[in-house]
């Protein structure tokens, strides 16, 4: 699918204000949770693993790729600094012992994963407008990084994420290896806390294929309720908030 320069301006300014403006923190939780779904595919966990970064020094690798992925989102992908950025993507990513379909499953996990997380537990669910926008904007990415056979909308490719997912995770000793990596850096975030509770309400952020994929037990109701709550608490916060900001933010 080719879109005009003019089509794919619109779609980017359209994801850069759901991303920057309208769900900043809610959007960057997603692009991690995303990330982590990766883990669950063996083929990319081995990878991943093979490169010691994300298990070595997690901390410093989420970092980084976060700032790679908000470069492109503030910038777009046509501007001289977003052009720079898919260039180091081409480069990080040239001979990867993978194939396009893994290229294209990373994709929807950056694609979808934070959209479904806000229309489950944001102050509002995203639109038609902001679903094909974030969608336009990936489809984008992946003809700049010569991705192959990447589904042609986006309730395509959330569809073709759920079936990929449900033929191809696995638990692996490298995905846990991931996941366990992962982890420590949110219990690092509240190091007053004691691990296993921030542990366990980390994981009820995680949905059922996950935890089933990684073979961790799903966290106590009590647990999973209080997260809910506290979720749904900030939601209608947020939800307070915009109404008072008004439409011309
Ligand atoms: C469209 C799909 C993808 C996107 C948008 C993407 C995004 C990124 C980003 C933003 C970084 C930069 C992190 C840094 O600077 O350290 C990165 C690095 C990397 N990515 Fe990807 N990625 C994609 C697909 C994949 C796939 C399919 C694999 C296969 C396992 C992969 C493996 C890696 C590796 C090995 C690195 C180098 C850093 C490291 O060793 O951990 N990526 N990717």
């Amino acid at each position: 699918m080719n879109l005009t320069a003019e089509q794919e301006r619109r779609a980017h300014a359209t994801y850069r204000r759901l991303a920057v403006v309208d769900f900043p923190e809610d959007l960057r939780l997603g692009l991690n949770l995303g990330f982590y779904r990766t883990f669950a595919v063996p083929a990319i966990a081995r990878v991943l693993t093979g490169t010691g970064k994300m298990t070595g020094r997690p901390k410093a690798r989420a970092k980084a790729t976060g700032a790679v992925m908000y470069t492109l989102i503030e910038h777009g992908l046509d501007h001289p600094t977003g052009r720079e950025t898919v260039a180091l993507l081409n480069r990080l990513h040239a001979h990867l012992p993978v194939g396009d379909e893994e290229f294209v499953y990373v994709l929807a996990a950056f694609c979808v994963a934070p959209l479904r997380w806000i229309d489950a537990r944001s102050w509002r669910s995203t639109t038609e407008a902001e679903k094909d926008a974030a969608f336009d904007f990936y489809a984008g990415l992946a003809q700049r990084m010569g991705i192959k056979g990447v589904p042609g909308s986006y309730t395509a490719l959330a569809t073709w994420m759920d079936e990929f997912e449900e033929r191809r995770f696995a638990n692996t000793a490298e995905g846990r290896a991931l996941l366990d990596a992962t982890r420590g850096l949110l219990a690092d975030r509240f190091p007053r806390l004691p691990t296993a509770p921030v542990r366990a309400a980390s994981d009820a952020l995680l949905d059922e294929r996950m935890l089933v994929a990684f073979g961790v037990e799903p966290p106590p109701s009590a647990v999973r309720g209080l997260v809910g709550a506290a979720l749904r608490w900030r939601a209608s916060r947020l939800r307070r908030r915009h109404r008072h900001r008004g439409p011309n933010r």
